[in-house]
Formats: C-alpha cells, structure tokens, sequence
C-alpha cells in the first residue's frame, strides 16, 4: 500500500489510444464503495464516463479539466448530503475518501488519474448540475480522469515533520 501512497501523481497526459475496460472502471469504483464514512452513510452516487463526447463536454465545462482530452474515461463523484439526523456536514470528508479510493486503486491497475475538483465552486456546479442532470439535494463533488498515463511527472508530496505535534 506504502508503494501505490508513493507512486500516485496527478497525470494530465494519458495515450489516448488506450481504452479504460468496463472491468477497471468497476474496480475504481469497488474502490471508492469501501471506503469509510460517517456512520457508514456512504453519501456518493459515481456517474462513469468512457463516450468520447462527454469527455470533451467536461474540457468545456471545467477550467482545470483539459486531461479530460487525452483520458479515456471520468468519474464524475456525485454528493448525496445527510439532510436529516446525524451525521450532517460530513459529506466533502466521506466523498473525498471514497475519490482518494479511486486514485490509489488506478494506480493498482497500471493506470493514471487526477482529481479536479467541483464543489464547493458555484461556477463549477452549476455547469455539472445541467449536462449531468444531477438535482439537488445531489452535489457534484469532482471529476477524475483517468487513462493510461503518457508522462511520469515527480512527486509532489513530501514529509514535513514540523507539521507533526508529537505527544509521548
Ligand atoms: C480538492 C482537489 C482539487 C483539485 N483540482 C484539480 C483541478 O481542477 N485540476 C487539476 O489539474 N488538478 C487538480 N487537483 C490536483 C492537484 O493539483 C494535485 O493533487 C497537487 O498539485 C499535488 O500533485 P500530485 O497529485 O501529483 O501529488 C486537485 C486536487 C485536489 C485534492
């Protein structure tokens, strides 16, 4: 597990010749299902994408999507906030674990993805909400290219021990 931690990147070049299966797609999203939540309300609905069209209509949608030209496929996270009972609030946290999920487990596969985010950005909803079809009380939460990756960038994260508190 440490290794996929390590070797995740965002990829925003993918070969666009090469397709995402049926078969991957549902273990990025066996993936995400397992992920936790609180009082396991797993408050995601997943909107899988492989038509070509639909993959242009989210570079035009988007700002920070343009992967999505050379990705053979996206996960469009959708939010189903707790509008009754405990637990609200807890959506973004349970919706982020489940796309963290997604990532590490594309990486399991040999493939590549990358996170851009929708909510909480009005301006980014609202385009989803109307070509997806997506009403509330549901949320677009964010959109994850994936495909077969064309670049290997470095790693971006580190370890940064002065933003530990040690208590011993
Ligand atoms: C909440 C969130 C939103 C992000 N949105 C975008 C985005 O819209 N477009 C993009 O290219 N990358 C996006 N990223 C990816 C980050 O830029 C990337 O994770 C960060 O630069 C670290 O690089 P790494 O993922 O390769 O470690 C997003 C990441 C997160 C967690």
């Amino acid at each position: 597990m440490s290794e996929l931690i390590e070797n995740r990147r965002s990829i925003r070049k993918f070969k666009a010749d090469k397709p995402v299966t049926k078969e991957q797609i549902n273990s990025l999203l066996k993936a995400a299902m397992l992920a936790p939540s609180a009082c396991n309300t797993r408050p995601w609905e997943f909107i899988a994408i492989t038509k070509r069209e639909t993959l242009d209509e989210i570079v035009r949608i988007h700002p920070y999507a343009g992967m999505c030209k050379t990705a053979s496929a996206a996960v469009i996270v959708v939010a189903i906030p707790q509008e009754k009972d405990l637990p609200q609030g807890y959506f973004p946290q349970d919706c982020g674990a489940a796309t963290e999920n997604i990532l590490l487990e594309a990486v399991s596969l040999g493939l590549g993805a990358c996170w851009c985010g929708i909510y909480p950005k009005e301006e980014r909803i609202a385009p989803f909400r109307e070509s997806f079809n997506i009403h509330e009380p549901r949320i677009p939460f964010c959109v994850i290219a994936i495909g077969v990756p064309d670049e290997a960038p470095e790693s971006r994260g580190f370890f940064e021990e002065a933003k530990i508190t040690y208590i011993e």
